[in-house]
């Protein structure tokens, strides 16, 4: 009875250690950054001149924050410049932001997690990277940052963007018209079909296996007459 004892006891074993695992695998997954800072999947923008960006910035946390500090700082050539910062009390609490630029808003709000601001009326000077940086003291103040790219453009690129249009639609069109042409193929050989049901049935079985019939004797002597000559 124990050696019975034993077997029924070993997966019991595994599967416990499975779950361990499981378990383990799952906080790592989630909880392995416990603060997170991001720009969005798209980390740059391109920007006219004299324009207003969205520089995007959001949080998340797998253990809630406190004290929540962040701030937007500018890469001027190596030497960082301090846009605004504030800290968050707590989730859901606004943040009073000391802006350090004159052309920066903040937009973002802590009840979404975001951390968003405005670059008013910007200028050739501004393109480049700006770094949203986060620290959360419940987290042993690891460090957390995005980097958001700026190009700043002249309006000349509006006309590469009205041919990038024209060209887009042209072959929208085209591509439109070849999936009409299908859907119109598709239809009619449908409706050819549906008319002589059985007939049909009979046709394409004897003429299937005469098919065949001609093909292999025509790859037969296909295959004598080649090594011949
Ligand atoms: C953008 O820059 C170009 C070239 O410097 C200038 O002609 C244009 O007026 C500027 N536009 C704005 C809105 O500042
Ligand atoms: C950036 O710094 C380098 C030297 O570190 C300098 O040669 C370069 O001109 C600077 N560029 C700008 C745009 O200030
Ligand atoms: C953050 O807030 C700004 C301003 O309200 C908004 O434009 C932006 O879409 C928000 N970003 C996200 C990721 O919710
Ligand atoms: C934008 O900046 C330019 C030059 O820096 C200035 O001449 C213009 O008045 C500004 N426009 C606004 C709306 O602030
Ligand atoms: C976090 O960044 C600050 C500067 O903002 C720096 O002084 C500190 O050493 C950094 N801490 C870590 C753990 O990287």
């Amino acid at each position: 009875s124990s050696a019975i004892s034993g077997v029924l006891f070993l997966p019991d074993m595994i599967s416990l250690e499975f779950g361990i695992y499981f378990f383990f695998f799952w906080i790592i997954k989630y909880c392995a950054q416990a603060l997170e800072v991001s720009v969005g999947k798209v980390p740059f923008v391109e920007a006219m001149n004299g324009s207003t960006v969205l520089l995007p910035c959001t949080y998340s946390s797998c253990i809630g924050i406190k004290n929540l500090y962040f701030n937007w700082q500018y890469n001027d050539n190596g030497t960082m410049q301090k846009l605004c910062e504030a800290v968050i009390p707590a989730e859901g609490i606004e943040p009073n932001v000391l802006i350090l630029h004159d052309r920066v808003e903040f937009v973002g709000s802590s009840k979404r997690s975001n951390i968003s601001i405005l670059l008013k009326n910007i200028t050739f000077e501004d393109e480049g990277q700006y770094i949203c940086f986060a620290r959360n003291p419940k987290e042993k103040n690891r460090n957390h940052s995005a980097i958001f790219t700026l190009f700043v453009v002249e309006e000349l690129k509006e006309v590469d963007d009205t041919l990038t249009v024209i060209i887009m639609s042209v072959i929208g069109g085209v591509v439109g018209l070849i999936i009409l042409i299908m859907i119109l193929k598709s239809l009619i050989l449908f409706l050819l079909r549906r008319g002589p049901e059985k007939n049909k049935e009979c046709l394409v079985s004897s003429s299937g296996n005469d098919n065949t019939e001609n093909g292999l004797s025509g790859s037969k002597t296909d295959n004598k007459a080649t090594p011949k000559a």
